[in-house]
C-alpha cells in the first residue's frame, strides 16, 4: 500500500533486520512504516501488510527525521553502545527535540525498551519528568507491549496527555 496521510508514521531508527518481528508486534493497526537504518540489509524489501505501508530509509537516523514531514510513533529498541551498534542517544534531548519537530502536538507515543537511555534518563522518562522541544513524557497507562519488554510513552505538547 502507498503512504497513507490518515495513518499515523511510526519511525523505527537503528532498526538493522528488526522488520517483521516489529510488524508483528504492531500489526494489530494500520500505520505508515518507516524503518531506517545506515546498512541497507538482506531483509529489506517489499512487505505487504494489510492496510499498512513500510518503507525503508537506507539513512543515519538524525539525518532521517529532516526527511520525514510527520512523525507519530518512535520505536526504538535493542541499539547499544559496543560494536554493532548505533551508541545514538535517541532518548536524549537533542534527538527527541528534532523528532517532536515531526510529532502531532498530542498523542504521540514512544514505545522502547529503553536503549541508550544513558545514567537516569530511563527512570526520568517513566517519572515524567522529561520535557524536551515543548512535550512532555509520560508513561502510558495501558502497557500494551510489556510482554515484549517495551515501554509505551505518550508525547503531547505541554504536556496534555496523562
Ligand atoms: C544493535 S543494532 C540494533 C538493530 C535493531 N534495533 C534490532 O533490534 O535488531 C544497531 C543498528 O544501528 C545501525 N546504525 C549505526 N549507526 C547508525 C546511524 N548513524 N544511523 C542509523 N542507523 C545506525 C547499525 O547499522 C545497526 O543495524
Amino acid at each position: 500500500m502507498l503512504f497513507n496521510n490518515n495513518l499515523k508514521t511510526v519511525f523505527y531508527p537503528c532498526c538493522g533486520l528488526d522488520i517483521d518481528s516489529t510488524l508483528n508486534i504492531l500489526g494489530e493497526k494500520s500505520y505508515n512504516f518507516i524503518f531506517c537504518d545506515i546498512k541497507h540489509y538482506n531483509n529489506w524489501g517489499v512487505k505487504q501488510r494489510p492496510n499498512s505501508s513500510v518503507k525503508f530509509l537506507k539513512m543515519d537516523a538524525t539525518e532521517a527525521i529532516s526527511k520525514l514531514t510527520k512523525i507519530d510513533i518512535l520505536f526504538y529498541r535493542r541499539d547499544g553502545t559496543s560494536e554493532g551498534g548505533s551508541g545514538i542517544e535517541v532518548l536524549g534531548d537533542e534527538y527527541l527535540s528534532a523528532l517532536f519537530k515531526k510529532f502531532p502536538t498530542s498523542d504521540g507515543q514512544i514505545i522502547t525498551d529503553g536503549s541508550n537511555a544513558f545514567g537516569h534518563r530511563l527512570d526520568q522518562l517513566k517519572l515524567g519528568t522529561v520535557r524536551c522541544g515543548g512535550y512532555n513524557i509520560q508513561l502510558s497507562k495501558t502497557q500494551d507491549f510489556s510482554k515484549q519488554g517495551l515501554i509505551n510513552f505518550l508525547v503531547s505538547k505541554g504536556g496534555q496527555n496523562v
